[in-house]
């Protein structure tokens, strides 16, 4: 057989699938993918590059395959964070919460099981769904992109999910769940769990609760975090969440082993040292999302209230024709979420003008 003749047996459902994935271009201002805007100072990057080389100096041996430092580190971090002290045995981490979220479909989903979301959601979570043969099963909210309760209630009951995706604030609408829904949904679910998938957290306005205060009332509630966004360290890969612990005991059986590398486990570990520095331009981005929300409105554009680091606004008859507009003028947003609308990650003061100006230009046309 030559290579023309032959072709790859890749599963029949992956067969016509492209890779996930926002365009990487380089252009001058990138506001999609959520980023934080605002590299490490450098007083951080010298403590990350200690610990790396210091881990470096062991690289003939296994990491710790249970990140035991890392677990306890990330608890002391959400304490400060939330208020919420856990054990570090209810700690997981992995490559990012993508990977966290991987972990939890290979444990809990699988053939023959449901796993649930309500659309506009995260993306992805129908691939992890795809690629650990779970049945995938998707809802909607309000079309103001409220949760709506009753739907939810009646699909949960009509399919039983043993996994429940929520995010909030969700992407890539923005919205925070409030805490009585979370509550609520844990107890619908039964035994199955209700991953509440807090990626933008920190960005959240004040007063918006996180739902680890719910997981003392909820063994079935999983909240995942990330250092990808507020944090700043998305090229660090490290995600996390917070359960019970014996869903962090099966989350332990499914994962490669030695999954977090050593180089890994010791950047995680200084990044955390510097928390307090790398969350230092929370406030400064919230402030910046504020302004841009008003923004928007005071110039015609229906705007998704936002907890998060990016805004949803629209409605554009033809959104593709406004998103390359913006980047024919160097600025590249997302297109995503529901027909007519489009999100823009929140950067600098000086992106945000570059938007703005650019966003003015286009529809003047
Ligand atoms: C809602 C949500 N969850 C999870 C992730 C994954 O983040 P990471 O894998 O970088 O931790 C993202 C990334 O954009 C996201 O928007």
């Amino acid at each position: 057989m030559t290579a023309l003749d032959w072709k790859p047996p890749v599963r029949p459902e992956l067969a016509d699938a492209e890779p996930y994935g926002a365009p990487q271009l380089d252009v001058p201002v990138a506001l999609n993918t959520n980023e934080n805007p605002y590299p490490p100072p450098s007083a951080v990057i010298a403590d990350i590059a200690a610990a790396v080389a210091r881990a470096a100096g062991e690289l003939n041996r296994y990491p710790d395959r249970d990140f035991d430092a890392l677990r306890e580190d990330l608890a002391g971090y959400l304490a400060t964070e939330s208020g919420v002290r856990v054990d570090r045995a209810q700690i997981w981490a992995a490559n990012g919460s993508n990977e966290v979220m991987l972990h939890l479909l290979q444990a809990f989903g699988g053939p023959g099981r449901v796993a649930m979301s309500f659309a506009p959601t995260y993306s992805m979570y129908p691939e992890y769904a795809r690629d650990t043969h779970t049945g995938w099963v998707q809802g909607r909210r309000h079309d103001d992109f409220s949760f709506d309760f009753d739907h939810a209630a009646a699909l949960i009951a009509e399919h039983r999910p043993s996994v429940v995706l929520l995010p909030s604030p969700n992407n890539p609408t923005g919205t925070a769940l409030p805490h009585d829904v979370i509550g609520r949904l844990a107890e619908l679910a039964g035994d199955g769990l209700v991953v509440i998938d807090e990626a933008y957290a920190e960005f959240r306005r004040a007063g918006t609760p996180s739902a680890l205060e719910l997981l003392d009332d909820h063994p079935n509630l999983v909240v995942t975090r990330t250092m990808s966004k507020a944090f700043a360290a998305a090229g660090l890969r490290l995600g996390y969440l917070t359960a019970d612990a014996r869903i962090c005991d099966a989350l332990r059986v499914v994962r490669l082993p030695y999954h977090l590398s050593a180089t890994t486990q010791a950047a995680a570990l200084a990044a955390l040292a510097h928390a307090p520095v790398l969350l230092g331009q929370v406030d400064r981005l919230r402030a910046e999302r504020d302004a841009l929300v008003a923004w928007l409105r005071e110039h015609g554009y229906d705007v998704a209230d936002s907890d998060a680091n990016f805004v949803l606004f629209g409605r554009f008859d033809n959104r593709h024709a406004v998103w390359q507009g913006l980047l024919d003028h160097g600025v590249l947003i997302r297109e995503v979420g529901p027909e007519g609308w489009l999100r823009v990650s929140v950067g600098t003061p000086e992106e945000m003008q570059a938007f703005t100006d650019a966003l003015t230009k286009v529809e003047q046309r």
